[in-house]
């Protein structure tokens, strides 16, 4: 395995694996027995990465969420993990009510919400202090200091280590940061957004963000990241959700001439190095100049392995300056 700083207090900052492992699924698609095969071997191979949310997977079964919680918080206990393994989770898009959703229903990023959801968290997993807690998604509703405040409030009664933000326009995230700078509070360091080598439209409006999804990391987030070296881009569905080998899964969004130039070149470099297309997306992201650790869900023990390969997978400069240019 290999490792990666994210944050940069020295009080707060952390090494973390260069691969991340998504458990929103684990505890309610993926059975208890088959999560905690491969939590326990993505451990074994070095990673201490894992990332949450306090509303997962409520769309599985019409509730509310925290089954991914609750299942890492049986996992931590039944293997006495400690403070080694670092978890990340996120409030505010947890529904309200069973049977509705974040879109119009979400808890939302009160100081009140902050307070009690986190503590909801630390529960579900048996944590005394969140490793790194996410605003999962924007809301309007509330002033933007009062949920800057609230989340530093968290950092400095030490429930909360670093704090990140997923899903928001990126001068929003700019605005939170410059208000708890100003104020000399704790911001924004980590921040995580969809993000593959396949590049979707970001002009087709959605239910939640009607000028076009705020949830991909564009081209204003990847040159907010150059401006802000402290900043870590967590890329969240980096294998589209297992489209590269089920292009059936392919949202309508990636429907543009981009996507057969960029598979085709996604197809030369697997072939020259003998790895999956998987693998080559996975390391051309561990690789890449700006600091962006890749998060994926898996389903099986097999898929761990193919993905942890990736680590050591070195893409040559000019590999990587065609995966870079394909469109
Ligand atoms: N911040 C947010 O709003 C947000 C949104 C979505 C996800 N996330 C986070 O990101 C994590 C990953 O996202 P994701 O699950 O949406 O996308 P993903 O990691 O791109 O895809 C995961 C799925 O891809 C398939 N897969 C994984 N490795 C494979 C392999 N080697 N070969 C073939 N198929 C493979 C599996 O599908 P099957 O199980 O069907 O085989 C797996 O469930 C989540 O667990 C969650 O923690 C965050």
């Amino acid at each position: 395995m290999k490792y990666r700083t994210i944050g940069t207090d020295p009080a707060t900052r952390r090494e973390v694996s260069v691969l991340a492992l998504g458990a929103m699924l684990f505890g309610s698609r993926t059975d208890e027995e088959t999560s905690f095969a491969v939590l326990d071997r993505y451990v074994e191979a070095g990673g201490n990465f894992i990332d949450t949310s306090d509303n997962y997977a409520f769309w599985e079964d019409g509730g509310q969420g925290g089954q991914s919680e609750e299942l890492l918080g049986r996992w931590r206990r039944s293997r006495g993990v400690g403070d080694e393994i670092f978890i990340a989770t996120k409030l505010g898009a947890r529904p309200l009510a069973p049977g509705t959703s974040y879109v119009d229903n979400a808890e939302g990023l009160s100081a009140k919400v902050i307070r009690e959801s986190a503590e909801r968290s630390r529960e579900r997993l048996g944590v005394s202090r969140l490793d790194l807690l996410y605003a999962h998604i924007e809301d309007h509703r509330v002033p933007l200091q009062e949920t800057v405040e609230g989340f530093a409030e968290l950092v400095s009664e030490g429930t909360v280590g670093l704090l990140g933000a997923s899903n928001h326009a990126i001068w929003r995230v700019e605005r939170a940061r410059a208000l708890a700078a100003a104020a000399g509070l704790p911001g924004y360091e980590v921040l995580q957004y969809a993000h593959s080598h396949l590049r979707p439209r970001t002009d087709v409006p959605g239910d939640l963000f009607p000028d076009g999804s705020l949830g991909h990391a564009g081209p204003d987030l990847l040159s907010y990241l150059r401006a802000e070296p402290g900043l870590t881009l967590v890329a969240y569905s980096p294998l589209l959700k297992g489209a590269y080998t089920r292009p059936d899964r392919l949202p309508p969004d990636f429907d543009h001439p981009g996507t057969p130039a960029r598979l085709k070149v996604l197809g030369e470099v697997a072939k020259e190095t003998g790895a999956t297309v998987n693998q080559v997306v996975l390391a051309w992201q561990i690789g890449a100049d700006l600091p962006i650790v890749p998060l994926v869900g898996m389903s099986s023990l097999a898929q761990l392995d193919e993905n942890l390969a990736a680590v050591d997978l070195e893409l040559t400069r000019e590999q990587r300056a065609r995966l870079d240019a394909a469109h």
